[in-house]
C-alpha cells in the first residue's frame, strides 16, 4: 500500500498533486487551440435546447458549475440532486440528462438517469470508470480520464470533472469567450502545479485546526466551489462545515459567525460579483470572524483577510479549478493535523450503491 501511495502519506494527498497531470489527460486530444475548437469524440448530435444534470455530493457540485456554464450559453439548464429526481421528476422535453459520476455505480445517480430514460430523454454519462454501469446503460459517454481514485474524499476528480464539463459546453454550444477559455484550460494544469507548489495552506490549517465551525462563500462559479469546500471539510476533518452562497450569509447563518469560525471567501477579478462578496466579508469580519481569502489579488479582500490563499489570474471558470485546489489542500492539511483516518473517513464508502 505504501508503494500505491508513492511516497505520501495518503492517496488523497497523492490524488490533489496528481491534478496536473489528470487535467492535461482530460484535455489531450481534444482542444484545437487555431481553430477554437473542442472535438469529445462521435456523442451524435448533443447540441441540446435544455439540459439537466443529475449527481450526488462532489459530483453534484460539479453538475452545479456545469449547469451554469449552459445558462450562460443561453441554454436552459439545471443540476438536480440525484436522490431527489425520482421523486419529483422535473419536466423533460427533449432535454439532455446528463449523470456526472466519477464511478458510475452511485445508485441514486442511476436511478435518476433510469428515470430520465423511461421518459424519453437522451442521457449521457460524464465518468471516471470505463465500462461502468453509468457508461454502459447511457446513451453516450465522456470520460474525464483522471485516472483511479482511491481516497474516499473526491479531490483529482472534480478538477477533472470540470474540465470535462467545459469541454461539453465549449463543445455543444456557442460562445463568444471560447478561445478565452480554451486558452485558460490549456494554462491550468501548469497553474495547478504552481499553486500546489506556493500554497499556504498548511499555514491556514495549522492556525484553524481547532475552530468550531468553518464556512465558505462564494458568488458564481465560486458558489459550487464553496460547498465542495465545506464537504471536503466535513468529509475527513469530522468538523462542521457549511458552503453558501456569499449573498445568502446575512440570511440567517451569519448568527453563527464568531471568532472561532473561520470564513473562507474567495473573489476572482474586481468586478460586481467580486465587490459584493467583500461586502459580505466586511459583514463577517465585523462579527470578529477570521478571513481566509482565496482570491487572485483582484480585488481589495485582502485588506479584509487574516490569511491569504493565492490563485493565478485566468478566466473565472478555470480560476474555479484553481481555488477548490486550495480548499482541498486546507481541509487535507486540517485533517492530518487532527489526526484524522483521511483515506478511509468514517461511515464513507467511496462508490455508495445504495438508495
Ligand atoms: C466526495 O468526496 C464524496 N466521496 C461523495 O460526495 C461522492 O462525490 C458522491 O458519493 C458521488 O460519487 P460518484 O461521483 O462516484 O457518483
Amino acid at each position: 500500500e505504501e508503494t500505491g501511495k508513492s511516497g505520501y502519506d495518503h492517496y488523497m494527498l497523492k490524488e490533489i498533486h496528481e491534478q496536473p497531470r489528470a487535467l492535461r489527460q482530460c484535455l489531450r486530444g481534444r482542444v484545437d487551440e487555431l481553430s477554437a475548437s473542442v472535438d469529445i469524440g462521435d456523442l451524435g448530435d448533443l447540441s441540446p435546447t435544455g439540459i439537466q444534470f443529475v449527481a450526488c455530493g462532489t459530483s453534484y457540485h460539479a453538475a452545479f458549475y456545469a449547469a451554469q456554464l449552459f445558462q450562460s450559453a443561453g441554454i436552459p439548464a439545471q443540476a438536480f440532486l440525484a436522490s431527489e429526481y425520482a421523486t419529483s421528476p422535473p419536466p423533460i422535453g427533449d432535454a439532455l440528462v446528463v449523470g456526472v459520476t466519477q464511478s458510475g455505480e452511485t445508485a441514486d445517480t442511476l436511478s435518476a438517469l433510469r428515470e430520465a430514460r423511461h421518459r424519453g430523454a437522451r442521457t449521457l454519462a460524464v465518468t471516471n470508470v470505463v465500462g461502468s454501469t453509468a457508461a454502459r446503460e447511457c446513451d453516450h459517454a465522456l470520460y474525464i480520464r483522471a485516472g483511479p481514485e482511491i481516497g474516499v474524499a473526491a479531490s483529482k476528480t472534480f478538477s477533472s470533472q470540470l474540465g470535462a464539463l467545459n469541454l461539453l459546453a465549449l463543445a455543444t454550444t456557442r460562445s463568444d469567450e471560447a478561445r478565452d477559455i480554451i486558452a485558460a484550460l490549456r494554462d491550468l494544469p501548469g497553474q495547478v502545479q504552481e499553486l500546489i507548489d506556493d500554497s499556504d495552506a498548511k499555514e491556514v490549517a495549522e492556525h484553524y485546526q481547532d475552530a468550531k465551525s468553518y464556512f465558505f462563500i462564494g458568488r458564481g462559479h465560486m458558489h459550487p466551489v464553496a460547498l465542495e469546500g465545506a464537504l471536503k471539510m466535513k468529509e475527513i476533518t469530522y468538523k462542521h462545515a457549511e458552503g453558501f452562497a456569499a449573498g445568502e450569509l446575512k440570511h440567517g447563518t451569519l448568527a453563527l459567525v464568531t471568532e472561532d469560525t473561520p470564513v473562507f471567501a474567495t473573489t476572482v477579478g474586481d468586478g460586481e460579483q467580486a465587490t459584493k462578496t467583500v461586502g459580505n466579508v466586511k459583514e463577517v469580519e465585523a462579527r470578529d470572524a477570521p478571513v481566509v481569502a482565496v482570491t487572485d489579488g483582484q480585488s481589495d479582500i485582502e485588506r479584509y483577510a487574516d490569511h491569504v490563499l493565492t490563485i493565478p489570474e485566468t478566466h473565472p471558470r478555470a480560476a474555479a479549478v484553481l481555488a477548490n485546489v486550495q480548499l482541498q489542500l486546507a481541509a487535507y492539511h486540517t485533517a492530518n493535523f487532527l489526526g484524522r483516518s483521511i483515506d478511509k473517513p468514517r461511515n464513507l464508502a467511496k462508490s455508495v450503491t445504495v438508495e
